[in-house]
């Protein structure tokens, strides 16, 4: 028995929730539905609104620097995009009863997680081609089946945020294009923002079918469609054709196509690395964190201004309506 009715009521409802599913129909925010696929959800949601939101750091670190009016004008852009992509995500959880307070204390605390790849420096400038190319690239792989995800405010959230996803891939290959027919010099600052970006990026899909118990129930759930080795196996049937017109060279030497399997054969992923880095252990996730701690405490005027503000419009709409 929940507190939204009687046994009966649940039943009726799994009922209800089942031929949804099954239909591949929309669960929708007063819809009733299982306690656990309500939690799944808002732990999924926030995680991937965090990340967009900490995800803003590694190339905001390059907005000042950038190479041109032009270069900067586009890195803003996107970098706005990410905070976009969060705002509209934490919207989505909130719809599950989450609160977008407890949701930031969780962030500021160090108690939620957020996608390991925003862990790493960004040291040139050829980062910047490399995140979108190669981060927003995974991000696209991973978040297109998502707009077709079971939860209708997710699915909705994720059919806007794909297409500017696109637009960031594309970007970051025309800088790393623009690299690659450059100096020597350009060209090997390239290469080694791929070379450090290319197993991260790989980890982005989670660990291995056979290590991700809560992989099945998502599927059944039609949260997720398809499993993190068949989107990493996507991911990187969509690099290689790309990375040989960039002239780069992904930094696999067992890289190959497998007839017989009929899949890309690639060295063994350092599981130990993404662990590391997800337990808060990497390169940058302290400064991230306190980035955001300070960020969230320099704001507070602005939360109080809005509130107080918006508070004397009550007060003075409500005098209006007397
Ligand atoms: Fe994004
Ligand atoms: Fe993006």
């Amino acid at each position: 028995m929940t507190q939204h009715g009687t046994v009966m009521d649940d039943e009726a409802g799994q009922a209800a929730f089942d031929a949804v599913i099954e239909a591949d129909q929309r669960i929708e925010p007063r819809d009733w539905m299982p306690e656990a696929y309500r939690r799944t959800l808002v732990r999924q949601i926030s995680q991937h609104a965090h990340s967009e939101i900490i995800g803003m750091q590694p190339e905001g670190n390059w907005i000042t620097r950038a190479p041109s009016l032009k270069r900067k004008a586009i890195l803003l852009a996107k970098v706005q995009d990410e905070a976009g992509h969060g705002l509209y995500l934490y919207s989505a959880a909130q719809t599950l009863g989450a609160t977008r307070d407890e949701m930031t204390q969780q962030l500021i605390d160090g108690k939620a997680k957020y996608s390991s790849i925003f862990n790493y420096p960004t040291p040139t400038w050829a980062d910047m081609g490399t995140i979108g190319w190669l981060v927003d690239g995974a991000a696209i792989c991973n978040q297109v089946p998502l707009c077709r995800a079971s939860y209708g405010p997710y699915g909705r959230a994720m059919v806007r945020i794909c297409k500017e996803e696109s637009f960031h891939q594309r970007q970051g290959f025309e800088i790393l294009l623009t690299l690659m027919q450059g100096t020597e010099e350009q060209q090997k600052m390239a290469q080694d923002a791929v070379n450090r970006w290319y197993w991260p990026a790989l980890m982005m899909f989670g660990p291995p079918d056979d290590e991700s118990p809560n992989s099945a129930q998502s599927m059944a759930w039609k949260i997720k469609r398809f499993s993190n080795d068949e989107l990493r196996q996507r991911f990187i049937g969509m690099l290689v054709p790309q990375a040989a017109i960039l002239g780069v060279t992904l930094p696999d030497p067992e890289l190959r196509w497998d007839e017989d399997g009929q899949r890309w054969h690639t060295s063994e992923i350092d599981w130990t690395e993404f662990h590391e880095v997800l337990a808060g252990r990497g390169p940058m996730n302290a400064v991230r964190l306190q980035n955001r701690r300070d960020a969230h405490e320099e704001g507070a005027w602005v939360r109080e201004a809005a509130a107080e503000y918006a508070r004397k419009q009550a007060l003075a709409s409500e005098g209006m309506a007397a």
